[in-house]
């Protein structure tokens, strides 16, 4: 059961509502990310693609348990602003720091930060371009998660010759609903 407040979960509810208009995960996707927070005991996380804040609410209470926190990239103001009310009505906006702009700029100025997750969801043609650039700030033993690599096979290829075949990374996709692919980056 989940241990959401009654306001999350309404708020949650109604998000459902348009998920098609802001492209959300589906709910298990979602669940699926809040549990894994948890279970990996995660502390500081990095989403690429906000929207309006559907995923980053379940994502970041997970956090609020494991005391952690998130940060989450957005270019389209009117979504990013949309999001700050949602995280507002849901009590996560002390632990969410949002970084309006093109993500693969906006990750060039998180350069020296490391995440322990990195949940990747923006445009599909550039998830080459993001992983390269999140590489670097992921902790050995850290997780990548990247939606919609069944969904948009064609578009993500470039990214998953790259990160399947490569030897700092173990992958295993997950059969949700738009194909969520999960790495880990090894240790040694
Ligand atoms: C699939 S939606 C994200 C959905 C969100 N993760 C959720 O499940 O609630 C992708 C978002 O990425 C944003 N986006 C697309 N390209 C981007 C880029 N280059 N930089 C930053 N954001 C981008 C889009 O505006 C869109 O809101």
């Amino acid at each position: 059961m989940l241990d959401f407040d009654e306001t999350t979960k309404e708020v949650l509810l109604e998000l459902e509502k348009t998920q098609e208009e802001f492209w959300n995960v589906d709910r298990q996707t979602a669940n699926f990310l809040n549990m894994i927070v948890k279970s990996l005991n995660c502390k500081n996380v990095l989403e690429i693609g906000t929207s309006n804040g559907y995923s980053a609410i379940w994502i970041s209470k997970a956090l609020k348990e494991t005391k952690g926190h998130l940060t989450t990239i957005e270019f389209w103001d009117k979504r990013l602003n949309l999001a700050i009310e949602n995280f507002k009505k849901c009590k996560v906006d002390d632990i969410i720091t949002t970084k309006l702009g093109s993500a693969s700029d906006v990750l060039i100025d998180l350069e020296g930060e490391t995440y322990d997750l990195v949940f990747i969801d923006a445009n599909k043609l550039e998830y080459h371009k993001y992983f390269e650039r999140v590489h670097p700030l992921l902790k050995k033993g850290g997780i990548i998660l990247a939606d919609n690599v069944v969904s948009h096979a064609k578009k993500v290829q470039p990214f998953l010759d790259t990160i399947i075949n490569h030897p700092d990374y173990q992958s295993e996709l997950l059969n949700f609903q738009d194909g969520l692919l999960f790495s880990r980056k090894n240790i040694n």
